[in-house]
């Protein structure tokens, strides 16, 4: 291990000891997966390229990825998506690994896997961007995406799910028309759900691709029927739904309703 990397370490548990004493949550979570030394540098590199301007705070902390809100340098509100590279299940076996020389690529190659997952997600916004409300993909640096922030000053719009939809009926057609819009465009979400919708003033906007697929995927079909079921099954709570093989039908085509 290099000095810097030592040092780093060193002060990363540093970091963990207070913060668990503290009990603190947020900040545990922040520094445990996110900003280790490489983000840090991808943060950086993009700040001093211009591309970014300011990261202001946090907006949410998921398993797989941390969303922070901040601006570009011509003061657009900006939504930063980080993945962590360091995933709890993966960390243990991973502080070890590194400090082993025989296990360098090892390292690398879980990163290029991060790297490739955030990738994707950036390509299917920028695929279906023009035919559904997403954020707008700005760009994809490493593990890090830039968008539009959907929501103001660091306040997201909230999920579907909290807020349930504002005109039930409307919405839930809304919805189908949405995952049409996609398959026509060859993406399937696979991960959709009241929690990857936002609901804003004027529309719901779908969010976190990072599941989505094409579909030449032989899978795709599958995620399809799942991401009809979990809407079906929350607009149930709500409305009278149709059968899930009717929507499926609409959705690819082969009716004509
Ligand atoms: N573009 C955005 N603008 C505003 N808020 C956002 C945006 N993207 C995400 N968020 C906020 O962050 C939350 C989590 O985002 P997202 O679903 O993309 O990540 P995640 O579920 O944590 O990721 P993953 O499931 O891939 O680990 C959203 O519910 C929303 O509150
Ligand atoms: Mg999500």
């Amino acid at each position: 291990m290099g000095t810097e990397d030592a040092f780093y370490n060193r002060e990363f548990k540093k970091g963990l000891k207070s913060e668990r004493s503290k009990g603190g949550d947020e900040l545990f979570k922040v520094r445990d997966g996110v900003f280790d030394r490489a983000t840090l540098m991808t943060l950086y590199d993009l700040i001093k390229a211009e591309r970014l301007g300011t990261v202001e705070g946090i907006v949410s902390t998921g398993k797989e990825a941390n969303i922070f809100w901040g601006y570009t340098p011509d003061k657009k509100e900006v939504a930063v998506k980080i993945y962590r590279v360091a995933a709890t299940t993966f960390r243990n076996m991973w502080q070890y690994l590194v400090q082993d020389p025989r296990f360098k690529r090892l390292n690398r190659q879980h990163r290029q896997i991060i790297y490739n997952w955030t990738k994707r997600e950036y390509k299917n916004l920028m695929r279906v961007e023009d035919v559904v409300p997403v954020p707008k993909p700005y760009f994809v640096r490493n593990n890090v995406i830039v968008m539009d922030f959907l929501g103001k000053d660091g306040v997201a719009f909230p999920q579907l799910r909290e807020v349930g939809p504002p005109n039930p009926e409307r919405d839930f057609e809304t919805l189908v028309r949405h995952m049409r819009s996609m398959y026509r465009q060859g993406i399937v979400h696979a991960d959709l759900s009241e929690y990857n919708i936002l609901v804003g003033e004027e529309k719901l906007y779908l969010i976190d691709f990072s599941q989505g697929t094409v579909l030449e995927n032989p899978m795709a079909e599958e995620y399809l029927a799942r991401d009809v079921e979990n809407i079906i099954r929350f607009f149930r709570k709500f409305i009278k739904t149709p059968e899930p093989d009717a929507v499926l039908a609409r959705i690819r085509g082969t009716t004509n309703e």
